[in-house]
């Protein structure tokens, strides 16, 4: 037996041993190498053959080999069963991502421009940033009319145009109602305009950047009796089949007679509530427009009349919900846990 032989023993196992797929496998090696009729137990057999000066260092080769095998063996074994342990079983049930949802704004947008596209009006969207002109003086408001004093705008420094002044964030929807005469030229108009709104405004009841949906209908012979039935038609189909709307005298500078429109309480059925003034929630402003809105727009206000209506898309959602949103800075506070109500 020769140095030589016991390394060729050992460097055949170890080859042996690293292409092993199995702990059965690993197993069979440890036999075929260090059981009772191994190799390498066969060469410790055949050391009392050497010569005693030779027997020293074959020795020590041996035991060298037998713990380089031993320690391979166990770590394969161990590598092994880690494997087994990480292996991608597909038959296992995965694990589902979280689904998120609308934000409770664009389910009520989604809901209030189906409710109205289910009696012919077309959904439109106008300018944020829109002239001062749209905005205002075209409505009937020019400059300095302490009328504009109600809306709190935002005025963004630009050059001022001569015909349409400054720029301004658009602070109600009604900046689209002489777009929208300009964009059809001859009525009938039946339109819906949903859009951001901004207003220097913060507390429980009002924030910088809200939502209106902004009606307006133009024809021969429109009355307020085509107002009132619309208004009626919404909040019964939005808030409930029982639920019913009013209209109290105003003032709005592009409408003639305006209007504050109510809805009944849906919390107390109209009998008066915390929520409620005696039973009515207010939804938001109506009216017929003005001649020189009309005129403005292109309109021959002799041949035809028109009603319009502007409400806020959180406000009225917050009506739809009863007690259940007490702050309207809540809907746009990001907190996943009110979030997830709705
Ligand atoms: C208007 O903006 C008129 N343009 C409405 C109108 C349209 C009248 C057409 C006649 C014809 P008012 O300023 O009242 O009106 O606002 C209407 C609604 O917008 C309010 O009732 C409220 O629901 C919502 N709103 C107004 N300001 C805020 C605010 N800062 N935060 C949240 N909602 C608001």
């Amino acid at each position: 037996m020769t140095t030589e032989e016991i390394i060729n023993t050992k460097n055949e196992a170890i080859a042996q041993i690293i292409k092993a797929a199995s702990a059965a496998e690993l197993e069979e090696l440890r036999i075929s190498y260090l059981g009772r009729s191994g190799k390498l137990t066969a060469l410790i057999n055949k050391l009392k053959e050497l010569p005693p000066e030779d027997r020293k260092q074959a020795g020590l080769s041996i035991n060298e080999a037998k713990n380089t095998l031993t320690q391979l063996l166990a770590t394969q074994k161990n590598m092994l069963t880690q494997q087994a342990k990480s292996w991608f079983d597909p038959t296992l049930p995965g694990i589902k991502p979280k689904l998120g949802h609308k934000h409770l704004v664009s389910q009520a947008i989604d809901e209030i421009a189906k409710s109205f596209e289910q009696i012919g009006f077309s959904r439109v969207r106008y300018p944020e940033a829109e002239w001062d002109w749209y905005a205002f003086e075209g409505l009937n408001m020019p400059k300095g009319h302490p009328a504009r004093d109600e809306w709190e705008t935002f005025f963004v420094e630009s050059a001022a145009h001569p015909k349409y002044g400054q720029i301004v964030l658009t602070p109600h929807t009604s900046s689209g109602q002489i777009r929208e005469m300009q964009r059809v030229k001859n009525p009938p108009i039946r339109m819906i305009n949903i859009a951001k709104c901004y207003r220097r405004q913060i507390d429980a009841s009002h924030i910088p950047m809200f939502h209106q949906f902004e009606g307006l209908v133009i024809d021969k012979d429109i009355s307020v009796v085509h107002l009132k039935g619309t208004l009626d038609f919404f909040a019964q189909n939005f808030f409930g089949t029982k639920r019913k709307t009013r209209l109290r005298p105003s003032h709005f500078q592009f409408t003639e007679p305006s209007f504050e429109v109510d809805v009944s309480c849906g919390v107390c059925d109209g009998q008066g509530c915390k929520l409620c003034k005696a039973g009515w929630l207010e939804l938001g402003g109506a009216g017929m427009v003005h001649p020189a809105v009309l005129k403005n727009g292109g309109v021959d206000p002799t041949k035809y009349s028109g009603f319009a209506f502007g409400w806020g898309v959180e406000r009225t959602y917050m009506m739809k919900s009863g007690l259940s949103i007490p702050d309207i800075r809540l809907i746009y506070s990001s907190d996943l846990r009110f979030l997830k109500q709705f």
